[in-house]
């Protein structure tokens, strides 16, 4: 169901690789229909008009259908569809991981009450094995945390901008040509797609449901030219990430742009590559790297998934053991969280300006780790500063932004960011 840049790079998979996968599943794999909606868009894929169709019902009550694929994106008709095939006794593999985040619980049960099941590795990070290892190889162990990058066009825009200085505009719209972002790149941008597999790889890591209203989100829309200058001038790099950690038994799960050294790991994973690294009590730190998006390493994912449920429905053994959701850990508002912040704002340049801010910063318990101001715009005596704070608690830091901006001598709060270290 779909064939686009994920679909249309699975169909090609199919064709070109067909004796290989027919050895690693034991059996012949024939694509018998393929779900479009418009039969009269040229294709890339070679492929034979007689299979198109556009009713998903033509594949989701065909007898001689054992497994669907769907890529079609988004929650609807896609969660019907699946929900329709899982009923009809068929293996689903998706890349949707917004059907997943929202409705993944409810379907792999229903996989289970019907005998089939759904795969989804490549809902989250493309190409990278993720949800099988958290799912099998990595259970023995409790996971602390993930560090994750793992939006591919989001981290080439970011990389684009900051090594050559393009604009978003110009970074997004190559981004789209290469197929990466989502039919909707608002998804992409907004932090949106980010925190749907967010919330797919901490329900499996903590083992405790977590919804994608459960995870803070914001995107990188608000980032300028300038925000890259300074990052480099004060040492760090900018990326978006997703973030989750178990905090005695209560979990912070966030999805922003932040300001992260520019000598560790994550600064280093530029372009399409998406990484996530995850501490677990026995394992300690592991990584995961390789591309996030893209035809090919999106369908090496679906491609191993077909692989494995036409395995399992030929030879009818059970999957190894599962992660389990056995717990519900409780979700830290993100009012609650702590961090250092970086704060760029043009004010009056005049005497006493920056102790009001000072102030305003001290009122509420920040504490400044270091200042910066540029030179004065003559026109309209005007200068931008940067302020790094030390850790500060989020709902204090947004108080003092509110403050801030009620105050004629500030012109503008352009943006804040968030500082791991
Ligand atoms: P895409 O290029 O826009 O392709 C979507 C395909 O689905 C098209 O063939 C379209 O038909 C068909 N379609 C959409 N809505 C339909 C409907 N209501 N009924 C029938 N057919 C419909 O999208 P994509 O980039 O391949 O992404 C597909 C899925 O994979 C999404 O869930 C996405 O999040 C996920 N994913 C994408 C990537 C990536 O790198 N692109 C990576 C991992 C996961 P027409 O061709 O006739 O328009
Ligand atoms: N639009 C997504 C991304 C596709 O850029 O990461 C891979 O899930």
């Amino acid at each position: 169901m779909g064939l686009g840049v994920v679909g249309g790079g699975v169909a090609k998979v199919l064709r070109e690789k067909k004796e290989a996968i027919a050895e690693q599943a034991g059996c012949p794999l024939i694509l018998r229909k393929a779900l479009v909606r418009d039969l009269s868009k040229p294709r890339s894929t070679q492929i034979a008009a007689d299979i198109l169709v556009t009713d998903a019902y033509e594949i989701l009550t065909e007898p001689e259908v054992d497994i669907v694929v769907e890529v079609i994106g988004g929650e609807n008709p896609a969660y019907e569809y699946i929900k329709q095939a899982v009923k009809n006794r068929k293996f689903v593999i998706t890349a949707n991981k917004e059907v997943m985040a929202k409705h993944g619980t409810e379907l792999l049960a229903l996989a289970e009450e019907h005998g089939v099941d759904i795969f989804y590795e490549a809902s989250v990070g493309g190409g990278i094995p993720l949800i099988s290892p958290l799912n099998h190889d990595l259970v023995a162990s409790s996971v602390s945390t993930i560090y994750a990058i793992i939006n591919g066009t989001t981290n080439y825009i970011l990389s684009r901008m900051s090594a050559e200085g393009i604009t978003f505009s110009l970074a997004l719209q190559r981004a789209q040509e290469l197929g990466y972002a989502e039919p909707d790149p608002a998804k992409d941008i907004e932090g949106v797609d980010a925190a749907y597999k967010l919330a797919i790889l901490a329900t499996i890591a903590f083992h405790s449901t977590v919804r994608p209203e459960d995870v803070y989100h914001e995107g990188i829309t608000r980032l300028t030219e300038r925000d890259f200058r300074y990052a480099k001038e004060l040492g760090y790099a900018i990326k978006l990430l997703a973030i989750a950690k178990d905090i005695d038994n209560s979990l912070e799960v966030r999805v922003h742009p932040v300001f992260i050294p520019e000598d560790i790991l994550l600064a280093k994973i530029e372009g399409v590559y998406n990484a996530v690294q995850l501490e677990g009590d026995l394992v300690g730190k592991v990584l995961f790297y390789g591309e996030g998006a893209g035809a090919s390493p999106t369908s090496s994912a679906i491609v191993a998934d077909i692989i494995n449920a036409a395995h399992k429905i030929n030879s009818g053994v059970e999957a190894r053991h599962k992660a389990r959701i056995f717990q519900t850990k409780k979700i830290k508002p993100m009012a609650e969280i702590e961090t250092r912040y970086y704060f760029r704002m043009s004010i009056v340049d005049s005497p006493g300006v920056l102790a009001q801010i000072a102030k305003i910063l001290g009122d509420n318990s920040i504490s400044i780790a270091s200042v910066i101001q540029k030179g004065t715009d003559d026109n309209t005596q005007t200068a931008e500063i940067v302020i790094m704070t030390h850790p500060a608690q989020e709902k204090a830091i947004q108080r003092a932004l509110v403050e801030m901006e009620g105050q004629p001598v500030i012109r503008q709060i352009s943006n804040f960011v968030r500082v791991e270290e």
